[in-house]
């Protein structure tokens, strides 16, 4: 079945660890994928544990529904912005760990017929949610030479991206740019310089991929949510593939993990304060040599952990 590929799972005991399972808790694994990572939380849970997991992606619904049969278990398919509104249906209130582990899983790249890659010349989609949403294809036939500029600049800091987005609206004149071959040529042109070990058109695709899915304000959108749904000890795991998802993602956890930044001049001891909500738990990680060595896809990988702060109800 296409559905089912495989996925190896990046920092599978790490992010394990960092959730510190309790036997009885109640735990979101965001991305779902292939389950790696939920089946590690499984193992680790008790017979009272739960477990809600989510995944934007019909195909990674249907592989975990043939994966997983779990009474402790819940497949949902959401995009994790829905968090809350997940939570609430399901009527979940606290929750006791959330994991993201971002970006696309290897099925999702594999697969010729996403159109996610420029290994395979296939219809130029790239949504992770096939059942809604638009298209690169569409989007590309109805841009801007000014829009599409913007994307690759913003998420593929693409230095050629206006030459690349004129060269896209000079070839949609004589048909629409509707393969990824078709993309991939285009770029390959415009791109005067390469970068050494990279496809020319790995930032053009990333960006699109990035854009079309919304990824970042996503990203932006669930971990308040995460934040205030987790009960006081609760984890927050975080791994990030891209600069600008962990840029995010650290921007978040400081901020949330120190005192509001007042100005000194007002009347306020550190005691009248708001508390921060979260507490940094370690440093960055990254995988080990062997682990890269092993799945080169791992190479970009940034987990990141935060506590949520407070008195246990
Ligand atoms: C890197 S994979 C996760 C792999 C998983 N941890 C495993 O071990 O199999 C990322 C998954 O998250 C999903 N995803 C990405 N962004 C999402 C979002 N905003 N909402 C829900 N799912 C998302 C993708 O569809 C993909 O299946």
């Amino acid at each position: 079945m296409s559905g089912v590929g495989r996925h190896v799972t990046v920092l599978l005991r790490e992010a394990v660890d960092a959730l510190a399972v309790r036997d009885d808790g109640v735990y979101v694994d965001g991305t779902f994928g292939r389950g790696g990572h939920s089946r590690a939380v499984l193992a680790s849970l008790g017979k009272s544990g739960r477990l809600i997991a989510l995944d934007r992606d019909p195909q990674a619904i249907a592989a975990g529904r043939e994966m997983i049969d779990d009474p402790r278990f819940e497949l949902v398919h959401a995009p994790f912005s829905d968090l809350g509104a997940v939570l609430d249906e399901l009527e979940v209130g606290e929750i006791d760990g959330v994991l993201l582990d971002l970006g696309v899983s290897s099925p999702q790249l594999d697969d010729a017929a996403r159109g996610m890659s420029f290994r395979f010349d296939a219809p130029l989609d790239m949504r992770m949610d096939t059942s809604r949403g638009q298209a690169v294809a569409q989007w590309l036939a109805e841009a801007s030479v000014a829009q599409i500029t913007e994307v690759l600049r913003e998420y593929g800091e693409e230095r050629f991206a206006h030459a690349i987005a004129k060269a896209i609206a000079v070839a949609r004149t004589g048909g629409a740019v509707a393969t990824t071959g078709q993309l991939a040529a285009l770029v390959e042109k415009a791109v005067r310089t390469r970068e050494p070990g990279q496809h020319p058109a790995t930032r053009s695709f990333q960006a699109l991929r990035i854009f079309i899915n919304q990824e970042l304000t996503e990203l932006s959108r669930v971990l308040p949510v995460a934040v205030e749904r987790l009960a006081a000890g609760g984890r927050l795991v975080v791994i990030s593939f891209h600069s600008l998802e962990d840029r995010i993602v650290k921007r978040f956890m400081r901020d949330e993990s120190r005192p509001p930044q007042l100005p000194s001049r007002l009347p306020l001891r550190a005691v009248d304060l708001p508390a921060p909500r979260l507490a940094l738990v370690g440093r960055a990680r990254r995988p080990d040599e062997d682990e890269v060595a092993a799945n080169p896809r791992a190479r970009s990988a940034v987990m990141r952990v935060a506590q949520r702060q407070g008195m246990r109800a």
